[in-house]
């Protein structure tokens, strides 16, 4: 391992033993029993390791970012509980879903008691920027939201355009990376330039984490991803991969699409001919260049901060998510 995954192992260690003490309790157990399967479930902890390391990377002490980095997990952990519901996901991290195991009940409640953890851990942050930083966290949190929204709407919308569905994986995904850079920068005490040229590594690194996401859903692993290939197909999401192979398709190609998206997404027999439309059409590779785009931009933000292990820690983080297999 090289010292960069080492560290990013140390930070990752450092938040998980943080999440897994911070529910301390067991009854009622209808909820605590699935809210601990879910912090207890893995995951990268990307948020939170970029929360501390930002930190870092402004001078600041990343011990002190150990609670919001938890209430950052803590909140992703509840976006996801409640987005399997909403995508009817059976799997995520290589095991069955809250609301398959459970109900969708249970996956609701355990989703809203996540969130308010989330606010208990953040408010444990010892920092005179506390204000400001539950502000951010806040609007971070109503983004999503809006971002979801979105999301769904436009499973049922024919004439979506790549610059909406920027504007919807901005909210749903990229927002809350931008939140985690910006909040440890604060913690750190970073001064306002360095604040800034984190937020916007964190909103290039996350828009490229959603485009990445979309497309693994579609060439990636299902035992290594720990969730189900094709989902974006049945849901009938407009993913980057599928507004760019409908406008370069022609033909039979093109009628399969544009069927997929009057039905509101297609079934699952389809998914080797939706994947091989992909690679024909040059989606698969359109989508690449995206991402190392704004991987090169996020990257780009970083000339901004002082020279330091953490800020090239930083340009070896954005280049693992672009290289990320799961
Ligand atoms: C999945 O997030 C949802 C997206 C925003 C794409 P992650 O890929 O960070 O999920 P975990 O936490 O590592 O499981
Ligand atoms: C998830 O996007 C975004 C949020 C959870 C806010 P996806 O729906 O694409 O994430 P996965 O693929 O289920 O992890
Ligand atoms: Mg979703
Ligand atoms: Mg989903
Ligand atoms: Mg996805």
């Amino acid at each position: 391992m090289n010292a960069h995954a080492s560290q990013y192992d140390t930070y990752k260690r450092l938040v998980e033993r943080s999440l897994s003490g911070f529910v301390r309790e067991r009854a009622p157990r209808s909820l605590y029993e699935p809210l601990k399967y879910v912090l207890d479930g893995g995951g990268k902890r990307i948020r939170p390791v970029l929360l501390l390391l930002s930190c870092e990377a402004v001078g600041g002490t990343p011990a002190k970012a150990v609670y919001a980095g938890t209430a950052i997990e803590i909140l992703h952990n509840f976006t996801l509980v409640h987005d399997d519901i909403m995508d009817r996901a059976g799997s995520r991290r290589g095991r069955q879903t809250v609301h398959t195991k459970w109900d969708t009940n249970v996956a609701i409640l355990v989703g809203d008691e996540l969130l308010a953890l989330a606010y208990r851990a953040l408010l444990k942050t010892s920092s005179p920027n506390i204000q400001e930083i539950a502000k951010i966290f806040t609007e971070g949190v109503v983004e999503v939201c809006e971002g979801q929204a979105y999301d769904k709407e436009f499973e049922t919308r024919s004439s979506v355009g790549v610059k909406d569905y920027i504007l919807m994986i901005d909210k749903k995904t990229a927002k809350m990376v931008a939140v985690a850079a910006e909040i440890g920068a604060l913690i750190g005490n970073g001064s306002r330039s360095s604040v800034l040229a984190l937020r916007k590594y964190g909103e290039y690194v996350g828009r490229a984490f959603q485009i990445q996401d979309d497309l693994l859903d579609v060439i990636g692993n299902e035992q290594e991803l720990g969730k189900a290939v094709g989902g974006d197909l049945v849901e009938g999401k407009k993913t980057f991969l599928l507004l760019e192979a409908l406008r370069v398709a022609r033909g039979r190609d093109k009628k399969t699409l544009v069927e997929i998206v009057k039905n509101n997404g297609g079934s699952r027999r389809l998914f080797s001919t939706y994947r091989r439309i992909y690679f024909e059409t040059g989606a698969i590779d359109a989508a690449r260049r995206r991402i190392e785009k704004d991987i090169r931009r996020a990257k780009r933000e970083l000339h901004k901060l002082p020279k330091s292990r953490a800020q090239a820690m930083l340009a070896w983080f954005a280049d693992m998510l672009l290289n990320r297999t799961y």
